[in-house]
Order: structure tokens, then C-alpha cells, then sequence
């Protein structure tokens, strides 16, 4: 390793040794009682990471225990179709992470064992960097540090690392072999979550609690009362999008679209449509606001205008590709974004 950290202590090792021991330890003392935890498995490991990514632990625990009750295992989710992937995954959001899972089980499905080593996770559908560290030191005690944004936090508070890295993703890639000289064959899948869950719990982005931190001693940002300043990255502006999303009923239906091309995201995901469908006419006085919804992925804001299509006539004919007419019953069925269905529910109770 380069001598370019700010913080000696690496450089001994009797403090480094020290180091994963008081980590350790505290893990064991401290650690969530989560669910992919108790009797850990490849499978509740794989799942479990799958979900995490993007997504806080709180949103995923229901989640998992309603996937787990549906698909026990590989093989099952390897028999499963995507529509069922896709409805049991529906709210979670990044659908990409529920297809890819699907693929990654049916071909696991067709191997006689899992395999082992990063390389080979690397190569397997939505599995990254990260989540072949996690997959592989956890399941199989490989010694494969991972490096995420809790990672990153610890990392530079403890070294006061005062490099403005460009983003979030930039800085993992840069810390990791930081992240992989803590590691040590001794319990590497419990030290990657040692130091995730010290991210987590204790060294928090705002308002960091480094008065119960186990490893204040080693911390130069903690000691000095700045680590909140850490990590240094660039803050991009976010970029706002107009969405309209059109409210069209007829015959106790609604009116939903879903893109059917499998190049799209939410490909097989339905939502209000924002453009209407040519077999429809409307009179564009009758169109009524029921309010804009504000959300926020990525660094996008979207502002998507309810518009509620009081007249409208349908010409006979076949709706465009893509298009359903969806009453209760239906929408029960098949697998719309999450906050179009709360919208869904909000505006049906609000015109009932
Ligand atoms: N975040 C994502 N995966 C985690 C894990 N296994 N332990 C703690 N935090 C996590």
C-alpha cells in the first residue's frame, strides 16, 4: 500500500491486529437482529444483498420475509416466472435487481455447486463489485473486503481523508484496497459486516456517535470533532424533470401503461401513462390537476402533475401496445411502480 494515508496506525500490526478484534467483538456484542442473519444461507445472503443495494434495511425486512415465504430457495425462484419476480418484488423498485436474481437462480439451477470465488460471482447477472465481496466472504469466508458507501464513511473519518472524491461510487473504487488491507482470513464475512454495521449504526452521515464508537481511539476525524465533514464528495446539482401522468376512467377501469420494450427499466412495470393512447380523444379543456407528486431517484427530481381526463372519447379499435384498462381487481394482479399504486389508492379514496 501506498504511505499516502494521513494515519499511521495501519503501518503496525499490533494496533491493526487490535483494530479487527475490538470490530469483531463488537459485532458480536452489537450486531441488528436481522433476518438473513439467523441461519444464514447462500441463497438469504444473495437475496438479502440483492435487496440492500439502493434500498435501507428498514424497506427491505418485509420484503424479504415475504420473498422467502414465496421462494424458499434457488429452485424455486429459478421456476417462477418473471410476472410473479416482478409482483413480489413490486414497491422495491430498480425491477433490474428482481430479473437479474431471476437469472442468477436459473443458473445456479443448472450448476452442480455454486461457485466460490469473486471472479466467478463477477460474471454471474446484476453482481458487481460489492456484492461479490459480500456474497463471497459471507458464504464462503473469502477474504475479499467490501467497499460501500458505509465503507467509504468509516474509511475516510478514520484516515480524516481529505480527497474530494467526484462521487459515491468513484470513492469505493478508490478505498477498497484501503477496505481490503483491514481485512484478514480470520471471519472476513463478519468483518465486512462489522464494518458496514458500524456504518450503519454508530457512524452515521449526520450527527455520527462517535461518543460509542469502539474504534474512537483510532479515528482522527472522531478525535478532533469533525467527522461529519467526511466524506469529502462532490455534490452534483440535481436535475428536474416535468412528468404530466394522465387520470383517464372508464367503466370503473383505469387507464395504465407499461413500456414493453425490454430495453426499458420498467419493462412489464405499469404506471399512469404520460402520453395518451392515439384511439382515445379528449377535450383538452375538460383536463383537471389532481396535484403534482414529487419524488426523487438518483440525482433526478421528478415532478409528475396528476391530470385528470374528465372527457374523453374511445374510438373503437384495439388500444396501443402496452396500454390495459385495469378496475381493482386487476391492478391486484399485476405489478405497478410502488408510488403509482399509493397514488392509485390516495386519488380512488379521495373520488370514491
Ligand atoms: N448493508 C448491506 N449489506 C449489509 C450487511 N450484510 N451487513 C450490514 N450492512 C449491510
Amino acid at each position: 500500500m501506498k504511505n499516502s494515508y494521513p494515519n499511521d496506525f495501519l503501518k503496525d500490526i499490533n494496533q491493526l491486529l487490535l483494530f479487527r478484534k475490538i470490530m469483531l467483538d463488537w459485532y458480536d456484542n452489537n450486531k441488528r437482529d436481522l433476518p438473513w442473519r439467523k441461519n444464514s444461507s447462500l441463497y438469504k445472503t444473495v437475496l438479502s444483498e440483492f435487496m440492500l443495494q439502493q434500498t435501507r434495511v428498514s424497506t427491505v425486512i418485509p420484503y424479504f420475509d415475504k420473498w422467502l415465504k414465496k421462494f424458499p430457495d434457488f429452485k424455486t425462484l429459478a421456476n417462477a416466472s418473471e410476472e410473479e419476480v416482478l409482483k413480489t418484488w413490486e414497491g422495491l423498485g430498480y425491477y433490474s435487481r428482481a430479473r437479474n436474481l431471476l437469472k442468477l437462480s436459473k443458473i445456479l439451477k443448472s450448476l452442480e455447486t455454486p461457485p466460490e470465488t469473486v471472479k466467478e460471482w463477477m460474471d454471474l447477472p446484476g453482481v458487481g463489485p460489492y456484492i461479490a465481496a459480500a456474497v463471497t466472504s459471507i458464504a464462503f469466508d473469502a477474504p475479499i473486503a467490501v467497499c460501500d458507501g458505509n465503507l467509504v464513511r468509516v474509511l475516510t473519518r478514520i484516515f480524516a481523508f481529505d480527497e474530494e472524491f467526484k462521487d459515491g461510487a468513484t470513492a469505493q473504487k478508490k478505498l477498497q484496497p484501503l477496505a481490503q488491507y483491514f481485512i484478514s482470513a480470520n471471519r472476513p464475512g463478519d468483518h465486512n459486516q462489522a464494518m458496514m454495521e458500524l456504518g450503519a449504526t454508530v457512524c452515521h452521515p449526520r450527527s455520527p456517535l462517535c461518543v460509542t464508537c469502539p474504534v474512537l481511539n483510532f479515528c482522527l476525524s472522531g478525535q478532533a470533532g469533525n467527522a461529519e465533514s467526511f466524506p469529502k464528495i462532490q455534490k452534483k446539482k440535481n436535475r428536474k424533470i416535468s412528468i404530466p401522468r394522465y387520470w383517464i376512467e372508464s367503466d370503473g377501469n383505469i387507464l395504465l401503461k407499461t413500456d414493453l420494450s425490454s430495453k426499458n427499466k420498467l419493462f412489464g412495470i405499469y404506471e399512469l401513462p404520460s402520453k395518451l393512447p392515439s384511439s382515445i380523444d379528449y377535450d383538452l379543456d375538460s383536463i383537471l390537476s389532481l396535484g403534482i407528486r414529487k419524488r426523487t431517484i438518483g440525482n433526478i427530481n421528478y415532478e409528475e402533475e396528476i391530470l385528470l381526463v374528465s372527457k374523453h372519447k374511445i374510438q373503437n379499435g384495439e388500444l396501443d401496445s402496452g396500454y390495459i384498462w385495469a378496475n381493482e381487481k386487476k391492478m391486484g394482479e399485476i405489478s405497478l411502480s410502488g408510488p403509482h399504486r399509493k397514488w392509485i389508492n390516495e386519488i380512488s379514496s379521495s373520488r370514491a
